[in-house]
């Protein structure tokens, strides 16, 4: 499934097969990362980075262009283009993609250079992940290989210790993701609510200062979680609530997030049934909660100092006898009544309890992650997700934490006066917007409805949830997009407190 990533001195180079060294860009021209030594593992490395010579070897100049150099002796050379001036985090994560790729099961070492714009943690941390992310294969969970990351040039010396632990953070953000894929690419048959709770509960069962508990039938019921079990009525498998807390022992002052995942494991739409092509890929409707319950491991294997506590509501939305009919009007956790329009909107229903319940907690901030809208696709494609936001302090944390984690988002608006889209003439609200307008900016509004003003951020990522197409290190199929951000967010809010 994933390669594992340690440290290696420049004197365990020649032992190395695959040998991946960063180049820069200056002024057009290609040149080696400052750092790399002119002889590497008993190979003499080109002084001048001809024009001539790149175009031989297939060297392009443009950003993240790779390519294999095999003509020094035996000695494979990945080599990468990054751009001197503008080195992004995400130019050494597809660097780490770049080297997974070559020879997936032979160890690679991968030197590692100081870049403008960030420390050698951050560097180390992302070609980490790349190396992860991309040797990730649903169809190969056992195969395994090493990488080790080789530390050149200024400031290596007495970096050893940050970039451990950046190693260490790329390493459990990633294996993270990675889990949250493969439990997206498994069928539905086999990821019942049922089947992922128990999925999370090992998964989360015996970390450090967690917590797990999963809701059954009567516990949902005695919860009046009117959502979940409505949604619930036409499948033929009992839903289920997974509520995991991760409470680190120092007790001052600690902030509390509350993180809460879509967990759809099939969606049909219900008896406003989607059709046989839309409904291919909905084995994918329970990323959110797959997402979470890996952000929340995450946090607890790197000991952050913050409370954290995950909560997924997990159903198939199926067209059984019992099921939901659309005018039907469901009674939410908070006390509001929902009519239900539409049964295809089914995830803001089930949301909607998730929520009511983490806002009844008062904590610090509520984040969801949701494959809510097929709006949201439309809107902004598979490779940006949808941030929307209570409060610009919470908005702008979560889309710094999105550039470092290279999952890219893009804030969209909480318009107050479309609120009126979601008026009910029978119930409080209805689950459905304006026919073909702002589709997931009135599925926002009916989320925030059930947050009790608290400090909000909604994640809408039915886009980017999954990729057509392997690409970098992602591959075709599950990207358990968000999983990153959020660590990288509470990583960064556990330092604020
Ligand atoms: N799970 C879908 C959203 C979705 C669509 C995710 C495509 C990924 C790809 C959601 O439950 C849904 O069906 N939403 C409806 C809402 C509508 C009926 C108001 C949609 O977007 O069509
Ligand atoms: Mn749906
Ligand atoms: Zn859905």
């Amino acid at each position: 499934m994933t390669r594992s990533v340690n440290l290696a001195e420049l004197t365990d180079l020649e032992t190395f097969k695959v040998i991946a060294v960063p180049l820069v860009t200056r002024e057009g021209t290609l040149a080696f990362a400052d750092g790399v030594p002119a002889t590497i593992a008993g190979v003499t490395l080109p002084t001048a980075l001809t024009a001539e010579w790149c175009e031989s070897q297939g060297l392009k100049t443009k950003v993240g262009s790779t390519a294999v150099l095999r003509n020094f002796s035996d000695t494979t050379l990945v080599l990468m283009v990054t751009n001197g001036n503008e080195t992004t985090l995400e130019q050494w994560r597809q660097l780490g993609a770049a080297v997974a790729k070559v020879q997936p099961k032979t160890p690679a070492a991968l030197l590692v250079s100081l870049t403008p714009n960030a420390t050698l943690a951050q560097s180390s941390q992302a070609i980490t992940e790349g190396l992860i992310l991309a040797s990730y294969d649903y169809k190969k969970p056992e195969s395994a290989a090493t990488a080790s990351l080789v530390l050149v040039g200024e400031g290596a010396a007495d970096a050893q210790a940050d970039v451990a632990r950046g190693v260490q953070i790329g390493s459990l953000v990633a294996d993270g993701a990675n889990w949250a894929k493969r439990l997206v690419d498994m069928p539905a048959q086999d990821l019942s609510p049922k089947a992922f709770a128990t999925f999370a509960k090992e998964r989360l069962e015996g970390l450090p200062h967690v917590d797990v508990e999963i809701w059954k039938d009567t516990k949902i019921a005695e919860e009046r979680l009117g959502g979940l079990i409505g949604v619930n009525l036409g499948s033929a498998q009992p839903a289920r609530l997974v509520i995991a807390t991760y409470t680190p022992p120092s007790t001052a002052n600690q902030p509390h997030i509350i993180l809460v995942g879509k967990g759809v494991t099939f969606d049909s739409g219900g008896l406003s049934l989607k059709t046989g092509e839309g409904m291919m890929t909905m084995k994918t409707d329970m990323t959110g909660a797959a997402v979470v319950t890996a952000v929340l491991a995450a946090a607890a294997e790197l000991g952050l100092p913050i409370r954290v506590t995950a909560i997924a509501p997990l159903t198939e939305n199926m067209t059984g006898p019992a099921a939901l009919r659309p005018g039907d009007v469901l009674k939410i956790r908070n006390g509001m009544t929902v009519e239900v329009l539409n049964t295809d909107a089914e995830g803001r229903l089930i949301l909607a309890d998730a929520l009511s319940l983490a806002a009844e907690q008062n904590p610090d901030a509520i984040i969801d992650v949701a494959t809510l809208t097929g709006a949201q696709a439309v809107a902004l494609g598979d490779e940006i997700g949808a941030v929307f936001a209570s409060r610009d302090d919470l908005a702008a944390q979560l889309l710094a934490a999105s550039e470092r984690s290279g999952e890219t988002m893009w804030r969209m608006p909480l318009h107050p006066s479309y609120e009126s889209h979601i008026d009910s003439d029978v119930a409080d609200i209805k689950n459905i917007g304006k026919a073909g307008r702002a589709g997931s900016i009135s599925a926002a509004l009916f989320l925030q409805r059930f947050v009790n003003g608290l400090p909000w951020a909604h994640l809408d990522i039915a886009g980017p949830s999954r990729m057509d197409a392997t690409r970098g290190y992602y591959q075709r199929g599950g990207s358990a997009y968000g999983a990153r951000t959020l660590v990288e967010y509470l990583i960064e809010r556990s330092r604020q407190a």
